[in-house]
């Protein structure tokens, strides 16, 4: 869909515009900077743009993307860079359109339960402050220390809270977004229901910046529970941890928090954040990570007398029950760190597969038969009460033949698994660059074709994160 061809590269007279328009302090082409936006978390890629720009108001966006549809100029929107999907990497170049300036939380509705947001807030500063007026913006992903809410957006971030309380998306309820041309729209209204024609705001989200820039958002907010408990199960076989987690829901629970860590997983990141008082026994092969959260104590303790009594019938050792915050912390610190903990350990790749929970246990199950056929190791974890297993595979000792030319043959078949069991290949990381050559194992051509088409209608020229969703 895009090539490098159909891009025009950055000019002097380009950075002299963007300087008029912004100011010295908000156009960066010093080489530290361009190499500093080049890359997200996503393995070690380096795209570098021609120039980063750090727009302060909507105004200034706008006029931005009106110059570059018109010159045919590539503009990647950034935010924390910490995706995972290769989302925020200027493939072609041009415009890194850094939000980081759009850093307010506007108003904090306790009247209404909603937030208007600038998009480079912090996700955990958002949290906090809103936790302040006893109220609770759910969606948490692992790097919530550091992302923003809007590459939450972009991306439909997830996080171990999803499993009750769902994704992003469910907390949109408006948007403010400029399209390519520079127009801007409001997606929505500041309303929980909203029945008035097609839901721009859900198109938006999720999109990966290839439809529009977000420039601010109207959240809904919940009241904040104020109360939860945290229990560690080490499981003697990692299939038999998947198959507890549908039948804790069979049984009427449902959890704030179902994470599943396979054995390398927690030692790993035991290691890479230096705790050694975490030992494991031979013979543990997985652990679950389950919270339930509420107002009543006396409630969340018979949930989990429930859960015991469900998982007691697998094979487990004794169970550890948190018994002080500072244990809690440190326990869903243990699971927060496994991606970074693999990243330290080896070049790897990520895969973000979802299935319907139930089917859980196959797909851990085909994952491993799949690395023994095609010789990879893999450390799989994730938010196990959505189906949502994240593949971190292993580069390990394998060649760099095998790794570019035999490893995305294997992937296409741990996908091809996951749509056989009724999931899909993003749970929440999305597509961006890495995933999309698979793009056609969930969709075919009806599908492709037509989100391309909203993609031209609303980006004709193509400017908007080139190379990214739509295999090439
Ligand atoms: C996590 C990130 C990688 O769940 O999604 O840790
Ligand atoms: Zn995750």
């Amino acid at each position: 869909m895009s090539s490098s061809q159909q891009y025009t590269k950055i000019t002097q007279t380009d950075l002299d515009f963007f300087i008029q328009i912004l100011g010295s302090d908000a156009v960066w082409s010093d080489s530290e900077s361009l190499l500093k936006y080049a890359s997200d978390e996503t393995e070690d890629f380096v795209f570098s743009p021609d120039v980063v720009l750090k727009p302060s108001t909507t105004v200034q966006v706008s006029t931005i993307l009106q110059y570059c549809n018109q010159k045919k100029i590539a503009v990647t929107a950034q935010g924390a860079r910490t995706g995972l999907s290769g989302g925020a990497l200027p493939l072609f170049g041009g415009v890194a359109l850094s939000m980081e300036r759009f850093n307010k939380i506007i108003e904090i509705d306790v009247n209404n339960g909603q937030v208007t947001v600038e998009p480079a807030v912090i996700t955990q500063v958002l949290q906090q402050a809103v936790a302040e007026n006893n109220l609770f913006y759910p969606p948490d992903p692992a790097s919530k220390g550091s992302c923003f809410i809007g590459g939450n957006l972009a991306e439909n971030s997830g996080g171990p809270k999803a499993v009750k309380y769902g994704v992003t998306n469910e907390y949109v309820l408006n948007l403010e977004v400029v399209l390519a041309n520079g127009e801007i729209l409001q997606t929505g209204a500041n309303v929980l229901k909203n029945a008035t024609g097609y839901n721009l705001t859900q198109l938006i989200v999720g999109s990966e910046g290839t439809l529009g820039i977000i420039t601010k958002a109207v959240l809904k907010l919940l009241p904040l529970p104020q109360k939860n408990m945290l229990m560690l199960v080490p499981f003697h076989s990692a299939e038999q941890a998947c198959e507890a987690v549908a039948a804790i829901f069979q049984k009427g629970i449902t959890p704030s928090g179902l994470e599943f860590m396979e054995r390398d997983a927690l030692i790993w990141t035991a290691k890479f954040i230096g705790d050694d008082s975490v030992v494991i026994p031979d013979h543990v092969q997985a652990h679950l990570l389950i919270e339930v959260d509420g107002n009543d104590e006396d409630v969340l303790m018979r949930e989990c007398e429930t859960i015991v009594s469900v998982i007691e019938k697998f094979e487990i050792d004794e169970i550890l029950f948190a018994d002080s915050q500072a244990q809690k912390d440190k326990l869903w610190n243990l699971r927060r760190k496994v991606g970074e903990a693999v990243k330290s350990q080896s070049v790897y790749k990520e895969e973000d597969t979802v299935v319907p929970r139930f089917e859980l246990p196959k797909l851990l199950k085909g994952v491993k038969e799949i690395g023994k056929k095609y010789g990879f190791h893999s450390v799989c974890y994730g938010h196990a009460g959505d189906g949502n297993l994240h593949v971190n595979i292993i580069k390990g000792n394998l060649s760099d033949d095998i790794w570019k030319v035999e490893l995305p043959i294997a992937i296409r078949e741990i996908f091809e698994l996951t749509i056989g069991l009724g999931g899909t290949i993003s749970g929440e990381h999305g597509i961006g660059y890495v995933q999309k050559s698979y793009m056609n194992i969930p969709f075919g051509q009806v599908e492709l074709n037509l989100m391309k088409g909203i993609k031209n209608l609303m980006d004709p020229n193509g400017i908007l994160n080139p190379g990214k969703i739509f295999p090439d």
